[in-house]
């Protein structure tokens, strides 16, 4: 498996004591270099899946989460590399590429170990090229900060709780990691790109992010609404709904507070001059404040 590669050279990131005002070209240097040096380069032909006893490989096929991980992973390969191939700056070009490369192999990842335990998948929907890359890259961008901000706290109750064994904890890893440098790297170019698009298309792009996020959160109201009426919406709802699958019972805010500090601590190595999503986790904290509650992480 390769990805895109361009031939220009590669500006160097900023110094560590350089201020990088968000917008500037050393902002979307930083970013980019951030995604391309923080890559890992695992090989998922390479994976050794351990072998599990019959009843943790039974809890772990039985997840309603299979089919929906794994075509939410092609259509994102898809959607942000349509968007890749349309930028002309290479640097940002080949930031873009490594995301839809990573995408592409966190599918392969799945799809090796759907078939290593024996999981029966659906029939995988075709992924069409998207007729709006940038609304696309942007469905893809929001909705991984939705998805991974709930996923890293699912992940580490998996963990604690030991519903997911330790190996399968540690071949797992690198894709949660993979999966936060995503959001970073989004919610940066969301900020420089506004600042650096020529001003008649600000309008219009705002209301794709309008567009995008009442996309999202229809879709969502959609499924908790879908809950229990049928198999699939309860797959799609497993962000929503999932520690009680992992068969521990989480109250809402022990999970946005488990959430909350899973998503500080996973975005904390990173450059502390590149912006962290703020959406998400402000809401959650402002549902706890709203429930009463204070936060174990303001
Ligand atoms: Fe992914
Ligand atoms: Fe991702």
């Amino acid at each position: 498996m390769n990805y895109y590669v361009s031939t220009a050279p590669r500006p160097a990131a900023p110094a560590p004591d350089a201020p990088v005002r968000r917008g500037s070209d050393a902002h979307c240097v930083l970013f980019c270099r951030t995604m391309l040096d923080t890559h890992d380069p695992y090989r998922p032909a390479l994976i050794d899946w351990p072998v599990l006893d019959e009843a943790t490989r039974h809890r772990i096929v039985s997840l309603p989460i299979w089919d929906s991980a794994v075509a939410t992973e092609g259509r994102a390969g898809m959607n942000v590399k349509t968007y890749a191939e349309g930028i002309g700056e290479p640097l940002l070009r080949d930031a873009v590429e490594m995301n839809a490369f990573e995408e592409s192999r966190h599918k392969i990842v799945l799809a090796d170990m759907v078939k290593f335990y024996g999981i029966e998948l659906a029939t995988e929907p075709a992924y069409e090229r998207p007729r709006d890359p940038e609304f696309a890259f942007m469905r893809t961008g929001y909705s991984e900060c939705i998805d991974s901000f709930f996923g890293f706290g699912l992940f580490k109750i998996a963990k604690d709780s030991g519903f997911f064994p330790e190996e399968l904890v540690d071949t797992f890893e690198p894709v949660m990691r993979e999966e936060g440098r995503h959001i970073l790297f989004f919610v940066n170019w969301v900020a420089w790109w506004r600042r650096n698009m020529p001003f008649w298309r600000r309008p219009w792009f705002e209301l794709k992010v309008l567009a995008v996020w009442f996309f999202l959160i229809w879709e969502r109201i959609d499924m908790a609404k879908g809950m229990g009426a049928n198999s699939k919406a309860q797959e799609n709802n497993f962000t929503l709904n999932g520690s009680k699958e992992l068969g521990v019972e989480v109250s809402f805010p022990e999970l946005a507070a488990i959430c909350l500090a899973e998503n500080d601590r996973r975005l904390a190595p990173y450059d502390p001059r590149l912006m962290r999503p703020r959406f998400v986790p402000g809401a959650m904290r402002l549902a706890l404040r709203l429930m009463g509650r204070r936060t174990v992480a303001a």
